[in-house]
């Protein structure tokens, strides 16, 4: 089976956002159910575990198996499948997960063909412990290894799993993810749903963009709309809804996989409306796979522009003030040369100009064609 999955980023769930190391069967059941009547039809179809799920040790046969949260994992994943939905879990290359649970380290073929059987689609491979195995400031080489040692274990296994590298970053991973076998890599740190974590990770994206591709982009972590916690006490979002807007049009832009991170069960109408948005949704899965540049930057704004297929662009004009704002690019710009068609992605709406009085922290999505 070759790594041609994951042509376009991934579109789904994963649990750490909402319930950290609290995640549970019934959760994710909640989650898939959810997905399933609420989002699947716009192209969500990943409804991924993270850390919490493994027991305290293998089985005599060195197989990892589940703790009593999850009861039974073939179960559960045969259910996600039953949805028409994807299963994804988690692990680390190093003995334990972050949350220290354990992790694949001398286990990996045995963890691949585990995945393969129970039917998983997604695994996020999270550094972690690792770092006592590798070297403490570890070369290219070094950082790779455990990825493409995993790399070769999933090969083996007798299924397609999308492998998503998480290790914030480290050694510009965006220059090597891909040809190291991955379908997806964190570019930074855990994201938080606050205005100075969302916005500072993704306007800090440029540098990576040239990378991203069919079957391997960037990743600037997990969404923080809807209730969001880590654990079991939940909040809405901290993000207001303009910064909200902000964060799907930025991660829309930057070809981002786009994994909601707050509880199912209590999606609210603001979020719903802003994962169902075909036309949004449309900017982030573009065939091209292109992720969007930083085109200009000033002390109040800035504009990114994606390239779509059929020689379309998506633009974001993002207010990053603290003041309303008209943000205009002018039809003599030369991003805008030749193009005569201007539609508002959120309202869904043509436009006359790309322009627009912007709420603080708020953004104008535009897609415009010749
Ligand atoms: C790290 C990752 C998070 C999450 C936790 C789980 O912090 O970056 O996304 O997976 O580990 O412990």
């Amino acid at each position: 089976i070759g790594n041609t999955i994951g042509l376009t980023p991934a579109l789904g769930w994963n649990s750490w956002n909402a319930w950290g190391l609290s995640v549970n069967d019934e959760k994710v059941r909640t989650a898939a159910r959810n997905m399933a009547e609420r989002l699947a039809s716009h192209g969500w179809s990943y409804v991924n575990i993270d850390d919490g799920w493994e027991a305290e040790s293998r089985d005599a046969n060195g197989k990892i198996v589940t703790n009593n949260k999850f009861p039974d994992m073939k179960g559960l994943t045969d259910y996600v499948h039953s949805l028409g939905l994807r299963m994804g879990i988690y692990s680390s290359p190093g003995p334990r997960t972050c949350g220290g649970y354990l992790g694949s380290y001398q286990h990996e073929d045995d963890d691949a063909i585990t995945y393969g059987n129970w039917g998983i689609d997604y695994l996020k491979y999270d550094w972690c412990s690792y770092g006592q195995i590798a070297p403490s400031h570890p070369n290219l080489d070094e950082m790779k290894k455990p990825y493409l040692v995993m790399r070769a274990s999933l090969d083996k296994a007798d299924r397609d799993i999308l492998f998503s590298y998480c290790q914030y970053g480290m050694g510009e991973v965006w220059k090597w993810g891909a040809e190291a076998g991955g379908n997806s890599w964190r570019t930074t740190g855990d994201i938080t749903d606050t205005w100075a974590s969302m916005s500072g990770i993704g306007f800090n994206q440029d540098k990576a963009a040239p990378y991203a591709g069919p079957g391997h982009y960037n990743d600037p972590d997990m969404l923080v709309v809807g209730k969001v916690g880590w654990g079991p006490a939940l909040h809405n979002s901290r993000l207001t809804y303009d910064e909200q807007y902000t964060h799907i049009s930025l991660w829309s832009l930057l070809a981002s996989p786009l994994l909601i991170g707050c509880d199912m069960g209590h999606l609210d109408r603001f979020t719903l409306s802003l994962l169902t948005n075909d036309e949004v949704i449309a900017i982030n899965q573009d065939a091209l796979g292109k992720e969007a540049r930083q085109y200009l930057k000033n002390a109040d704004y800035q504009i990114w522009v994606k390239e779509l297929t059929g020689g379309r662009k998506a633009i974001g004009l993002f207010n990053t003030s603290d003041k309303y704002q008209t943000i205009s690019l002018p039809k003599t710009d030369a991003a805008l040369k030749g193009y005569t068609k201007f539609r508002d992605a959120w309202r869904q709406q043509n436009l006359t100009a790309v322009s627009g009085k912007i709420a603080p922290h708020g953004v104008l999505l535009v897609t415009v064609s010749k």
